[in-house]
């Protein structure tokens, strides 16, 4: 399958000769979600804002359902929902107005029942007559989706929708991801709250220093590079871990009461039976156990700190 966005030994070196992105290949498929992860200016929003049209290349070649980016851009341009980062200037355009006029910018005639559509699922349908500058930076940011929404774009990025927003907003924008998933809607996020990658994508691409350093499926990714944890809760304190343990990689507590087993999830056999067998010759008994698999954030932060 042709993926709709595909880049090609993308690079930007700035003005002041900083090199923000090096070399990347990257094919985004049809109606996935793609979750790209990266510490602070690592180059996410670089990356973005050039297949956006935004931030010119240095070289390499972006195409969006096979449109060159830069030949073809009012093309590719439409096709796309931008959520950008900053916040832009204050308007005095009311909210429903932000929304449709945003449908002009991209040559479709109004639509207003697609915009209640888009301003209800946000919640945003009571403050449709508010002119944005009054509205709480939660609200702002809410707008800035409904806007990106307005022209029914194909791909939609968002580029951290919800840094400092509540709850309710970051809800309400999962709800509206997924129901754009079953729309057909190409969605890449970036974000810094793994747990939202680890609750929406499908794959997942992993981005430092300017280099996509892994890209791999979300459910993958995390069955082969997490690692599960087993531990027990000890009936008395163990001084130190018997060397006859020296196979199993454990590790004690400081109260000495606890003792926690790592084993990896790929391997088929866990070691925990036997294990367990020679905790009870050894006649070091325990009261309960209980085991934790390590989050999709345990994953990014090993990769990222593997790469420093
Ligand atoms: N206009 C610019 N001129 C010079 N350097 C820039 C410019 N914009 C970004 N950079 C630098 O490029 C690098 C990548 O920035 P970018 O904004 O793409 O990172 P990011 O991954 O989006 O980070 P964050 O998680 O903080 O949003 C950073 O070192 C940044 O300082
Ligand atoms: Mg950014």
């Amino acid at each position: 399958m042709q993926p709709i966005i595909s880049i090609k030994g993308l690079t930007k070196t700035y003005a002041g000769g900083f090199q923000a992105l090096k070399d990347v290949d990257l094919a985004i498929n049809k109606g996935e979600i793609f979750a790209l992860l990266g510490p602070n200016g690592a180059g996410k929003t670089t990356l973005i804002n050039i297949v956006c049209g935004i931030v010119n290349m240095s070289s390499g070649a972006v195409l969006v359902d096979g449109h060159d980016i830069v030949s073809e851009f009012r093309e590719t341009r439409a096709k796309i929902g931008l959520v950008p980062q900053e916040l832009p200037t204050e308007t005095f355009e009311t909210v429903w107005n932000t929304a449709s006029f945003s449908r002009g910018l991209f040559g479709k005639g109004a639509g207003p029942q697609h915009v209640e559509k888009v301003l209800k699922s946000l919640s945003l349908w009571d403050k449709k007559d508010t002119i944005s500058m009054a509205l709480s930076g939660g609200m702002k940011r809410r707008v800035l989706i409904a806007k990106a929404l307005a022209h029914e774009p194909e791909i939609l990025f968002l580029d951290e929708p919800t840094a400092g927003v509540d709850v309710e907003l970051r809800q309400d924008m999962w709800n509206v991801v997924k129901a754009l998933r079953e729309e057909g809607v190409t969605v890449i996020l970036t974000t810094h709250y793994i747990e939202e990658a680890e609750q929406l994508a499908d794959r997942v691409g992993v981005i430092n220093h300017g280099e996509i350093i892994l890209v791999e499926e979300k459910n993958k990714l995390m069955r082969e590079m997490g690692k599960k944890e087993l531990m027990l809760h000890l009936y008395d304190e163990l001084a130190e871990i018997p060397a006859q343990f020296g196979n199993y990689d454990l590790e004690l507590s400081e109260d000495r009461r606890e003792l926690t087993y790592r084993y990896d999830t790929k391997g088929e056999h866990t070691g925990i039976t036997d294990l367990i067998n020679e905790l009870r010759n050894a006649g070091i008994r325990f009261n309960d156990l209980q085991t934790s698999q390590s989050s999709l954030e345990d994953i990014f932060v090993d990769l990222v700190n593997k790469g420093q």
